[in-house]
């Protein structure tokens, strides 16, 4: 009994069909379950099974209703389960359950939410993150520095507040988040599917991503040659659909916030704040998560800092700090405009 009492945090991993099924029924017959019924900390639990097991309607009911009662059940990873079989159930990296713990830890920490309320439970997002590549020939491409990391921040943040979330990762090579569905494309325009067929369920999208905006009119089937006189081969390019302005002006699902990301350098026509909010208005999305991006200060680092303009005039600083702490203030202000 004390260990739950004093427990800061409980992990169940592996989470069996079983334990999922004892403790939503509230069994207390064994230190496990004695322990999570006398836990009044955050619980995680990190399911794994087989795929007939996860998807049984006794284990859909036994998880939605830890999930009620603000545990955080991690959705399992797909691939080699335990006997021969292949599919939905696996436990996620080790790494990756340590992480989501670590995030679930420091948001209790924080004072946001509460054990019993994870604050994005019940709600669908997706996050685009990395940095698309357009092909000229089989071997080359036009790409931009994205890392992807600020994308991967903000799937796990709003994973361990309990959203179920579809990652479209472009070009990262970033380990998959715990519980997170993860969608890998390169193009722009492979993004831009992803991003619009998951986007019809979603509660709230966040292009995080980094598309590029123009691609070769018509890529070579093979590797361009060098030319014998010196001369570079001109190549044509026309623009990229921009997924952000669509997706803000059609607005896939009622009541769905849409979130865009500007990395911004100042120039002679205004300062960074004074592009963003053109930007904003130009976008027409809900926030727009605004970068200074002057030096390349951003790209790869594990830290950031923005300011958060809204649509309706207000505008959060966020200082400088890990892309995870953004993550979070970026849910919060999501979570408060999104409606019941
Ligand atoms: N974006 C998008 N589709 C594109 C390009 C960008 O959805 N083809 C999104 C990015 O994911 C980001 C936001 O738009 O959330 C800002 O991207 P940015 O490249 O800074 O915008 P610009 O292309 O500079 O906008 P404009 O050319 O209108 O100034």
């Amino acid at each position: 009994m004390r260990i739950g009492q004093a427990a800061d945090l409980v992990v169940v991993a592996p989470a069996t069909a079983d334990v999922l099924a004892r403790a939503a029924h509230g069994l207390a017959d064994d230190l496990l379950t004695n322990t999570l019924l006398t836990a009044r900390c955050p619980v995680v639990f990190a399911p794994a099974m087989h795929t007939e097991m996860w998807e049984h309607a006794a284990t859909t009911a036994n998880v939605a209703t830890l999930r009620e009662r603000g545990a955080l059940v991690i959705e399992p990873a797909e691939g080699r389960l335990t006997g021969k079989d292949t599919g939905k159930g696996r436990l996620p990296e080790p790494a990756e359950i340590f992480d989501a713990c670590r995030e679930v830890l420091a948001q209790h920490l924080a004072g946001r939410g509460t054990p019993g309320a994870l604050d994005l439970a019940g709600r669908h997002v997706v996050v685009s993150a990395g940095g698309t590549r357009e092909y000229l020939d089989p071997v080359r491409f036009l790409g931009n520095r994205s890392s992807g990391l600020q994308g991967y921040a903000l799937a796990r943040a709003a994973a361990a507040r309990g959203a179920e979330v579809t990652l479209v990762a472009a070009n990262t090579s970033l380990p998959d988040p715990a519980g997170v569905k993860v969608v890998r494309v390169e193009t722009t325009a492979q993004l831009r599917h992803e991003v619009v067929s998951a986007a019809a369920a979603a509660d709230a999208v966040v292009m995080a991503a980094a598309p590029a905006d123009f691609r070769p009119v018509a890529p070579s089937d093979s590797k361009i040659k060098k030319a014998a006189d010196g001369s570079a081969p001109a190549i044509e390019l026309t623009q990229n659909p921009d997924i952000l302005r669509e997706l803000s002006s059609e607005r896939l699902r009622a009541g769905q916030m849409v979130v865009g990301f500007a990395a911004e350098t100042g120039d002679e026509t205004g300062s960074v704040l004074d592009l963003a909010r053109a930007k904003l208005a130009r976008k027409g999305c809900d926030l727009l998560v605004v970068n200074d991006v002057s030096g390349g200060a951003v790209f790869g680092s594990a830290e950031n800092e923005a300011v958060i303009l809204a649509a309706d005039g207000s505008s959060v600083a966020v200082p400088r700090g890990s892309k995870s702490a953004l993550a979070h203030v970026i849910w919060d202000q999501v979570a408060t405009r999104l409606q019941d």
